[in-house]
C-alpha cells in the first residue's frame, strides 16, 4: 500500500494548495455566490458551515479521494463491528456500542449489548435512589452532594457534560469533580460538604491511576474520620471501573461497582457508567437523550455519503488546514457559557488520540498530525487572546460553536442576540480582516488628519484570511450535545485513519508516570538523610530541583 504522501490524491492536494496560496477566502466568496450553500451541511441536529475555510470544490473532491484511498469506509465498518482496531493494545473500540440502538452486537462470541443494558439499568437504579432520597448515608440522611473523583477521561467528559446540562434551578444533588492530585482541589471541594450527606464516585477505568487513588484515599479518610468504620465507606462510595477487584479491595461494596470494559477508551468513556455523575446531576432521562443524540450522529456517520458526511467533512477540512495550510493550532470557541469546559475535554479527545508521529505499523507518519487544541468560551475570549488571531503572525483555525436558542428562554433574549452577533462577527473579522486603505478611510472620515491616519491605519489593519468553521445547534439540549460530542469523536477517528495512527492508545503519557515514581523514591531517600548521587537515568537538573525542594 502506498504511503500517504505517495498517493496521487495527496500530491494533487499539494498542487491545489500552491495555486490557492494566492487567493483569500473573501475572494473565493466573491467568485462563488453559492459558497455558503455548497459548503455547509447538517445532520443529527447539528449544522456546519465550513465555507470560511480556503477550500474549493476541487479541494473537497481530492480530500474525499484521499479518504477513500486510505480505506475510510472499511475502517468505519471495522470500528463499528468490534474489530481489534486498537492494535497496540489488542482491543476493540466500542464506545459507539454504548449509545447504539442495536439489540445485539457479538464480539468474540459475547453479545456486548447485554452487558451495556445491565449497566444502564444499574445506573438508573442508583440515580433513582439517590435523587429520590431513598439512598441513605450511614447516619440515615439522604445524599445532598456527589463528588466524582477521577482524572483525564474519567473527569473531563463527565464534568463538561454535567456543567452543560445540569439545571441550576433544580434541587438535585450538587455534583462536583475532583481530579488534580494537588490536595487543594480536594480540600476546596470538601470544605463546603457534609460527610453525612456526601456520596463519592471513584471513576477510574484502571483503578491504578495515582492521582485518583490518592484523592480517593484521602476522601475515604475524611469520611471515616467523621463517621467511623468501614460501614460508612460502603454507604458513601461507589466506583466505576474495569478493575472490580481493586475497587472492592478499596472497600467499596461489589454491588456498587459499575462496570467498564477494556474496549472503552478512557477519553471515550462518558457514554459508559463513567457518565454516572452526569446522570446524577441531570437525571437518567437526560443521560439517555445524550446517548440517543450520539447514536443519531453515529448512524449518519455510517450511512451518509462522504460529501454529506459531517464528521468526514470536519475531519478533512482539518487535514487540509493542518497539512496543506500549515496551521498548527485549532481554537475551540463555544459561544455558550455551558460549554466552557468543552475545549479542555476536546484537548484530551484530540491530542491524546492523534498526537502521534509513528503510524500503526511503527513507521514515521511523514506529515504533521494532531493540531494543538485550545480555546475558551466566547465572548470572554475576545477580551483576552483574540487580538493575536486578528493581528499576530500565526495562522490559527477556529471552530465556533453556538446554539440558536438560549436555555434561558426569553428572560435573557437580548443577551443571546448579542452573544450570537459577537460570535458571527469574530468569524467574519477573522476571514475578512480590514485593509490598510479601509482603516485609513475610516480614520479620515472620523476627522483624523491624513498623515496621522496613514501611520495609524498600518496598525489598524487586520490581515484576515484565518479559516473557521461555524457549528450551530438549534437548542443545546442533551440530544444535540450528544450529537456534537460524537461529531468530534468521529472527526478525530477519521483524521487518525487518514494519518494512519492508532487513535486509541496513549503510550506517550506512560513515561512521565514512571519518572514520577522514580523521583518520589529519590525524594524519600533524601528525606531519610541518605546522600543521593545521580542514579542511572537521573539528570543533574532534576536532582538539583529535588534538593532545592527538600530545602
Ligand atoms: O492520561 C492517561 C490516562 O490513561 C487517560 O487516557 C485516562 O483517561 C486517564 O489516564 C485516567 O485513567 P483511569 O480512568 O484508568 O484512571
Amino acid at each position: 500500500m502506498p504511503s500517504l504522501t505517495e498517493l496521487q490524491s495527496w500530491q494533487g492536494l499539494q498542487a491545489l494548495a500552491d495555486v490557492l496560496q494566492r487567493s483569500s477566502v473573501s475572494s473565493l466568496f466573491a467568485q462563488q455566490n453559492q459558497r455558503f450553500d455548497e459548503f455547509s451541511v447538517s445532520a443529527a441536529g447539528v449544522f456546519l458551515d465550513y465555507s470560511k475555510n480556503r477550500v474549493t470544490r476541487e479541494v473537497m473532491g481530492q480530500l474525499f479521494e484521499v479518504a477513500i484511498e486510505r480505506g475510510l469506509p472499511e475502517a468505519i465498518n471495522a470500528m463499528f463491528s468490534g474489530d481489534q482496531i486498537n492494535q497496540s493494545e489488542a482491543r476493540s473500540v466500542l464506545h459507539t456500542a454504548l449509545r447504539s440502538r442495536s439489540k445485539r452486537l457479538v464480539v468474540n462470541g459475547v453479545d456486548v449489548m447485554t452487558g451495556i443494558r445491565e449497566q444502564l439499568a444499574k445506573m438508573a437504579q442508583l440515580v433513582d435512589e439517590v435523587r429520590s432520597g431513598e439512598w441513605r448515608g450511614v447516619t440515615g440522611k439522604p445524599i445532598a452532594d456527589v463528588v466524582n473523583i477521577g482524572i483525564g477521561g474519567s473527569d473531563l467528559g463527565p464534568r463538561m457534560v454535567a456543567e452543560a446540562l445540569a439545571d441550576p434551578a433544580a434541587s438535585n444533588p450538587g455534583v462536583q469533580f475532583v481530579s488534580n492530585v494537588d490536595g487543594e482541589h480536594l480540600l476546596q471541594t470538601l470544605a463546603g460538604l457534609d460527610p453525612e450527606t456526601t456520596l463519592f464516585i471513584i471513576t477510574s477505568k484502571s483503578f491504578t491511576t495515582e492521582e485518583t487513588l490518592i484523592n480517593a484515599t484521602s476522601a475515604r479518610r475524611w469520611v471515616r474520620d467523621a463517621l467511623g468504620s468501614d460501614v460508612s465507606v460502603r454507604s458513601h462510595f461507589v466506583a466505576v471501573s474495569s478493575n472490580v477487584s481493586a475497587a472492592v479491595e478499596f472497600g467499596i461494596d461489589a454491588s456498587n461497582v459499575f462496570q467498564m470494559w477494556d474496549w472503552v477508551g478512557g477519553r471515550y468513556s462518558l457514554w459508559s457508567a463513567a457518565g454516572l455523575a452526569i446522570a446524577l446531576a441531570c437525571g437518567m432521562e437526560v443521560f439517555s437523550e445524550l446517548l440517543a443524540g450520539a447514536a443519531d450522529l453515529d448512524e449518519h456517520f455510517c450511512q451518509a455519503p462522504m460529501d454529506q458526511n459531517l464528521p468526514v467533512i470536519l475531519a478533512l477540512v482539518g487535514i487540509w488546514n493542518r497539512n496543506f495550510q500549515d496551521i498548527e493550532s485549532l481554537m475551540i470557541a463555544p459561544y455558550d457559557q455551558r460549554l466552557a469546559s468543552l475545549p479542555a475535554y476536546l484537548q484530551q479527545a484530540d491530542m491524546e488520540s492523534n498526537g502521534k508521529s509513528v503510524d500503526s505499523t511503527g513507521k514515521p507518519v511523514g506529515v504533521k498530525t494532531a493540531p494543538i487544541v485550545w480555546g475558551g468560551a466566547g465572548s470572554n475570549i475576545q477580551h483576552s487572546y483574540m487580538q493575536l488571531l486578528h493581528q499576530g503572525n500565526v495562522s490559527v483555525a477556529s471552530d465556533f460553536i453556538v446554539s440558536r436558542q438560549p436555555r434561558t428562554g426569553s428572560t435573557y433574549a437580548d443577551h443571546h442576540r448579542l452573544l450570537v452577533a459577537n460570535c458571527f462577527a469574530q468569524a467574519q473579522a477573522l476571514m475578512q480582516g480590514r485593509s490598510q486603505q479601509q482603516a485609513a478611510d475610516e480614520l479620515i472620515a472620523d476627522g483624523v488628519n491624513p498623515d496621522q491616519a496613514e501611520a495609524l491605519a498600518a496598525q489598524q489593519q487586520l490581515p484576515g484570511n484565518q479559516p473557521s468553521n461555524m457549528i450551530m445547534v438549534d437548542n443545546l439540549g442533551p440530544r444535540q450535545l450528544g450529537a456534537l460530542l460524537a461529531l468530534y469523536e468521529q472527526k478525530i477517528f477519521v483524521q487518525g485513519v487518514i494519518w494512519g495512527v492508532n487513535s486509541f492508545d496513549q503510550w506517550g503519557v506512560a513515561l512521565g508516570k514512571t519518572l514520577a515514581t522514580t523521583i518520589l523514591s529519590t525524594m524519600a531517600r533524601q528525606r531519610d538523610g541518605q546522600s543521593a548521587p545521580l542514579a542511572a537515568g537521573e539528570d543533574g537538573s532534576t536532582l538539583g530541583l529535588i534538593r532545592r525542594f527538600r530545602g
